[in-house]
């Protein structure tokens, strides 16, 4: 597939991003997850950079700017996949970006450990997709309570976050937050905490997780 079916392009951060209706339209106040990532990656060790759910890839290939990492994107469409090849190359950072197409529980190789993971799951509970019908389900259907596709990024995050790492994931506000830290403490083999939040008002959230603290290195 190639992206000859271009409908349409956003400028974000600097950038130009192109994209269709198979996917996620990418949203300009996403880009503080980027920016977040971005500080981070100046405390965090040396390494790749993991973004699970990247869509047509803005927020990962924006925390790029300005540093020297490489980044590993994930999702399972084909089509996001293929906008995000084409908006790495467009921003001039296809050398530096590896893209996976495929379920993030799969994609994610037994030993890979990365010190900065981004993630933004569909997070609209299934019942509710309807709202927002220029949106492909599958891009924001993240089942009964939202939170599905959330706890597989938890799960996978957990095993793969290097030594003083930490995670930025996108959910839908306060209560996705509380789902979250619930969760984590009903599972103590799940090594990660949540450290700090950011709200984008309705728009949703970011949750900033680390290891707990007796897990942690510095
Ligand atoms: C909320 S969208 C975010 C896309 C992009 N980050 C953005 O802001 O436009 C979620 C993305 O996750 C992908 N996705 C959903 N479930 C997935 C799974 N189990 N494995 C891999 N990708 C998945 C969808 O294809 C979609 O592109």
């Amino acid at each position: 597939m190639t992206v000859e079916s271009v409908s349409s392009n956003v400028e974000i951060g600097g950038l130009s991003f192109s994209y269709d209706d198979r996917v996620l339209t990418p949203r300009p106040w996403t880009q503080a997850q980027s920016e977040w990532a971005r500080d981070l990656l100046d405390e965090v060790p040396e390494g790749p950079v993991l973004e699970l759910c990247s869509g047509a890839g803005h927020i990962g290939l924006l925390a790029l700017l300005g540093n020297e990492r490489s980044l590993v994107m994930v999702d399972f469409s084909e089509a996001a996949c293929t906008f995000a090849r084409a908006n790495a190359s467009a921003a001039g950072l296809l050398g530096r970006v590896e893209i996976r197409q495929g379920r993030l529980e799969d994609e994610v190789r037994p030993g890979e450990s990365f010190p900065l993971v981004i993630a933004d799951p569909p997070w609209v509970p299934s019942s509710e997709v309807g709202r927002f019908p220029a949106d492909p389900v599958t891009a924001i259907d993240g089942g009964a309570d939202g939170l599905g596709p959330t706890r597989s990024c938890l799960q996978v995050i957990d095993p793969h976050l290097g030594p003083a790492g930490c995670a930025v994931i996108q959910v839908g506000g306060p209560a996705h937050v509380e789902g979250i830290s619930e969760w984590l403490q009903s599972r103590p083999s799940v090594r990660l905490t949540v450290s700090e939040t950011r709200g984008f008002g309705d728009r949703g959230a970011l949750v900033l997780l680390r290891r707990r603290t007796e897990e942690r290195t510095c």
